[in-house]
């Protein structure tokens, strides 16, 4: 094992409170973790990593945070699901100052290892017009037409990591994460992505007893949704290997979100009456990730089925909800 420290940017975040949860399963313990928001609104903490509060986008908090290290993750982004990156497009933007300045320290320190992620907003709009998709290949990236504000910064950032690589041999890997739930997620607030704000909502009819559910859209949109545990393996297996190039790390079992609704509705025991909301954000019509190349490089792409992974992350929330 290298000398040095793992960096986990984003640290109180979502993913990377899974992450970090996992490389301590794992034995590691060098690794520091760093968020902007103060530790105690992170999602998971640990006691046995160093914590830091710093605003990653300032260059010298990314040489602060980068001291020692041999593993950096920059899991660091203002974002959210479609509630949140449709009426924020410039905060979205901003997380490129993380990237940047991310990589620079990168360079400076030695870093051996380099992680960014990268989304499935990178895809060019034109290939998600339907419901009943192709699913999009790493190629489809390409002519650039991404997510406005949001996938604009990740596929800039996804080209400077690539760039890094190539001019100053910082090794860099990316991976373009599809919808990523699970428990400790974002379920309120603004931020939920669709499988959290399903079963909050589903949740929140069933203990108040008005049987009525809000659908952003037509219901009819696709999607898949990938379950965390399959994020973190992939996230370091990419990590790991010599994928030079940003590839796909999502599920591909494709739902209707009518269909999560009814997941949902399955596992919470009710039936509501659907009111569509057809101002609401939207996003693409469809989106489904293509796992052959990840299949070629690692012989496994995620696998957990939406049925499972939801039973949690709907025990989890209620868990939270009826704590309040
Ligand atoms: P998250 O919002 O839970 O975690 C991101 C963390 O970054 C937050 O804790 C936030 O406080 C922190 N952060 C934001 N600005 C910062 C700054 N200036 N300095 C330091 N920390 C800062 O989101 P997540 O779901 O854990 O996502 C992790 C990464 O994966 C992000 O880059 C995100 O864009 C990417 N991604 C996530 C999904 C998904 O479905 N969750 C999909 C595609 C890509
Ligand atoms: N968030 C949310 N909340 N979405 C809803 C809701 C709701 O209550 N009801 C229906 N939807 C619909 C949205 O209108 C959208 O069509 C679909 O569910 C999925 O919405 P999100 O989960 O918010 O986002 P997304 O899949 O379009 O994009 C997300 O995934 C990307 C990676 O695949 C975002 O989180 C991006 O930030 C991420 O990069």
């Amino acid at each position: 094992m290298s000398s040095g420290k793992i960096i986990v940017c984003g640290g109180g975040g979502f993913i990377g409170g899974h992450l970090i949860a996992d490389l301590l399963r794992q034995g590691h313990r060098d690794i520091r973790s760093v968020d902007i928001k103060p530790t105690k609104e992170w999602y998971q903490i640990s006691p046995k990593v160093e914590n830091l509060q710093l605003d990653l986008q300032e260059k010298g908090a990314c040489e602060q945070a980068l001291k020692g290290a041999h593993t950096v993750y920059n899991l660091a982004a203002d974002m959210g699901g479609m509630g949140f990156i449709e009426n924020n497009r410039a905060l979205c933007m901003l997380s490129v100052l993380i990237n940047t300045h991310l990589c620079m320290a990168a360079r400076d320190n030695g870093v051996q290892r380099y992680f960014y992620a990268s989304s499935a907003c990178v895809y060019a709009a034109d290939k998600q017009t339907m419901a009943e998709v192709t699913a999009l290949k790493e190629s489809d990236a390409y002519p650039a037409m991404p997510e406005d504000g949001y996938g604009w910064e990740k596929l800039f950032s996804e080209r400077m990591c690539r760039h890094f690589r190539e001019d100053f041999g910082l090794q860099a890997r990316v991976a373009r994460y599809h919808n990523v739930y699970g428990p400790y997620g974002t379920y309120e607030g603004g931020r939920e992505k669709a499988p959290a704000a399903v079963c909050r909502k589903v949740i929140s009819a069933k203990l108040s007893g008005k049987h009525e559910i809000e659908i952003w859209g037509d219901g009819k949109q696709t999607r898949s949704f990938m379950y965390i545990d399959d994020c973190v393996k992939g996230t370091q297996d990419i990590l790991a290997s010599e994928i030079l190039e940003p590839i796909n790390l999502g599920s591909s079992e494709l739902v209707t979100i009518n269909g999560l609704v009814d997941l949902v509705e399955q596992i919470a025991g009710i039936k509501l009456k659907r009111n569509y909301n057809l101002s609401a954000p939207k996003g693409v019509k469809g989106r489904n990730s293509d796992n052959t190349l990840i299949h070629q490089y690692l012989g496994w792409e995620p696998s957990t089925k939406l049925r499972d992974g939801m039973e949690k992350t709907y025990r989890w929330i209620y868990d939270e909800m009826t704590k309040k």
